[in-house]
């Protein structure tokens, strides 16, 4: 095992620290006892560049109205144009507080009152709840498991965009499935949605937690065409594990889809910000990437250890390898229970809180993500408990 010097095996207590995942299992799960092993943020500390921003500016002491600086959005330009050959300039991006926020919001500016909205499922249940909530109509392509990987349903695809669809909401990388988009699948996608006239709102939160080497393709990044009928948004959030800063990026390269964005962000004070989102910009994108580098390796081991543990221990668990990101979808199906009762067996005997499938689309019956973006002691602490419980079964 390679040795690095940032240690993400050091157990951080996180209990009574307002955290949604530690503190919250009485009210998720029915009981306090479980392994917190679901919502997307991960047990280890941030980069040092961040933390020693916010301890400067702690000490400074004041904190007041503040602004994204150029400087910091150059930075994460730079960023894209490194990892992802994605030129943008600073005028293309603006902000949000989180990318949920943006979404929400580009469904309410850029769709009618009662339109569709296309979504790839299984997926993050934000994505089914907001279409919803904004009173708009969900329509639901599902993503197949085949032999080689998962795979978009192409026809299944095309006739939801001809059905009337407004927007797509793309996830790229996919959560929970871990799959990360050829250049041909987003072209394919992407010119089916002009052919159709529908908007894509690519949400590319987890692109920094490519694994195995494995590169990341922006959506707006594959023809101009698809540039200008797309809104990406991304963040430090989830590669940097400051999730709780909100603190994301907006980006379109059509400045008509970008100041429409920006009215109505405006408009609700919600573009200001926040002074520790700001200041820890330029740290993340210009300070942390090694710290990245060795965070990405520590979770490619993860999966290989659930995945040989699993495999020898409790076959009738299984899941494809995530090609991105730190969480699994755990195929419990050849457990031969209900989903009711894996669920049931997952809190009350395992006592692991994992996140239920059936929240990601129905497709999810008989799946539960898990989030191994922690210790390697608490992995296999979560993996020993679910294989106690249903190797008994
Ligand atoms: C695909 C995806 N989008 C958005 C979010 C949350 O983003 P935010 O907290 O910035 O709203 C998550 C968090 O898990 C996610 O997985």
């Amino acid at each position: 095992m390679r040795k690095t010097m940032y240690n993400f095996d050091k157990i951080i207590d996180r209990k009574n620290t307002n955290s949604i995942k530690y503190d919250s299992s009485k009210e998720i799960f029915g009981q306090e006892e479980v392994l917190p092993l679901w919502v997307a943020d991960m047990d280890f500390q941030s980069p040092p560049a961040i933390l020693d921003a916010i301890k400067k500016r702690a000490e400074h002491g004041v904190l007041g109205y503040s602004f994204r600086d150029q400087d910091s959005v150059g930075h994460f330009t730079n960023w894209v144009k490194r990892r992802y050959n994605w030129d943008i300039t600073p005028e293309q991006v603006s902000g949000s507080p989180g990318i949920v926020t943006a979404l929400a919001l580009s469904v309410r500016i850029f769709t009618n009152p009662k339109a569709k909205v296309l979504i790839q499922t299984p997926v993050y249940p934000p994505f089914h709840s907001l279409v919803i909530e904004t009173g708009r109509t969900l329509v639901t392509s599902q993503i197949e498991m085949t032999p080689n990987g998962y795979s978009v349903n192409w026809e299944d695809f095309e006739s939801k965009l001809a059905s009337g669809v407004e927007m797509f909401i793309l996830c790229n990388s996919h959560n929970p499935l871990g799959k990360m988009w050829s250049r041909e699948e987003l072209l394919r996608m992407g010119n089916l949605c002009l052919k159709h006239g529908v908007l894509i709102f690519s949400d590319e939160i987890h692109a920094d937690l490519a694994l195995y080497g494995n590169q990341h393709i922006v959506m707006a990044s594959v023809s101009q065409e698809i540039a200008m009928n797309t809104i990406t948004a991304m963040a430090p959030s989830k590669t940097f594990n400051i999730a709780g800063l909100l603190n994301s990026l907006i980006v379109s390269k059509s400045p008509e889809l970008l100041n429409k964005f920006n009215k109505e962000l405006n408009t609700l004070h919600l573009g200001m910000g926040n002074v520790i989102g700001h200041i820890t910009l330029s740290p993340a994108y210009n300070e942390s990437e090694e710290w990245l580098n060795s965070l990405v390796t520590y979770i490619g081991e993860n999966v290989d250890y659930a995945y040989d543990y699993l495999a020898k221990e409790l076959p009738t668990v299984t899941f494809i390898k995530p090609e991105s990101s730190f969480l699994l979808w755990l195929d419990f199906r050849k457990t031969g229970l209900s989903h009711k009762q894996i669920k049931e067996k997952l809190i009350n005997q395992a006592k692991v809180g994992l996140n239920d499938g059936t929240a990601f689309g129905e497709c999810g019956q008989g799946f539960f993500r898990m989030n191994i973006g922690a210790p390697k002691a608490i992995v296999k602490e979560g993996l020993e408990r679910i294989a106690a419980t249903f190797k008994t079964n």
